[in-house]
């Protein structure tokens, strides 16, 4: 628990300019609404602050100096037919660095299954359309206005081509 409290403290302080930061944060001026990647030191209670990650500029951050507003929830129209590869929307819901869908979801192989969200296994036999399951993806809060799921689609998190990778291969799991 200590992590985000400490990026939170970061950002606020930054924003207002005050004090000097604890010596082992990276900060980078270039780069300041990027994500950091800490890594815990085995044993030693250290952390080792990775390379910035993902580009957050195009949303809001938790600093108080930060006005600016949350991208409405968008209701996305799937155009012509789904043409997506299940092999490669599996590996990019497995990426931590994209989709990360299993941190919150139950997928197949996945030995450690998220519970934040509702399992995806067997999930072919609930007989959505394509259409639907991509708007759900694309932003969940079009369905859930306080969805805990990011909005892959309106945030840019996926690309479109990934996105129709994603449904098909949620639309084959048997
Ligand atoms: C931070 C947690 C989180 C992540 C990450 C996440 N989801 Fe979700 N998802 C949820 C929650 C919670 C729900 C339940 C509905 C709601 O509250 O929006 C949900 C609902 C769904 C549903 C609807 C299931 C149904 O039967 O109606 C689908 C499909 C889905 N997620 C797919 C995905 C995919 C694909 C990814 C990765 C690209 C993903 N989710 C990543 C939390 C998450």
């Amino acid at each position: 628990m200590k992590l985000p409290i400490a990026v939170a403290v970061v950002m606020i302080a930054g924003a207002a300019g005050a004090g000097p930061l604890p010596a082992d944060v990276l900060v980078d001026e270039g780069a300041k609404n990027k994500t950091i990647w800490p890594y815990p030191q085995q044993d030693s209670g250290k952390l080792i602050y990775k390379d910035h990650r993902r580009d957050l500029s195009k949303w809001p951050t938790l600093s108080y100096g930060d006005d600016r507003a949350t991208p409405r929830p968008q209701r996305a129209r799937l155009t012509g037919t789904l043409n997506g590869d299940p092999a490669r929307g599996k590996a990019v819901a497995m990426n931590k660095g994209r989709g990360n869908c299993w941190a919150c979801h139950a997928l197949p192989g996945d030995p450690q299954a998220g519970t934040a969200g509702p399992s995806l296994l067997a999930f072919k036999a609930r007989n959505y359309t394509d259409a639907r399951v991509y708007e759900q993806v694309f932003d969940a809060r079009v369905v859930n206005p306080v969805s805990a799921m990011p909005p892959f689609g309106t945030f840019g998190l996926l690309s479109e081509q990934e996105l129709r990778d994603v449904v098909a291969f949620l639309q084959s799991i048997e």
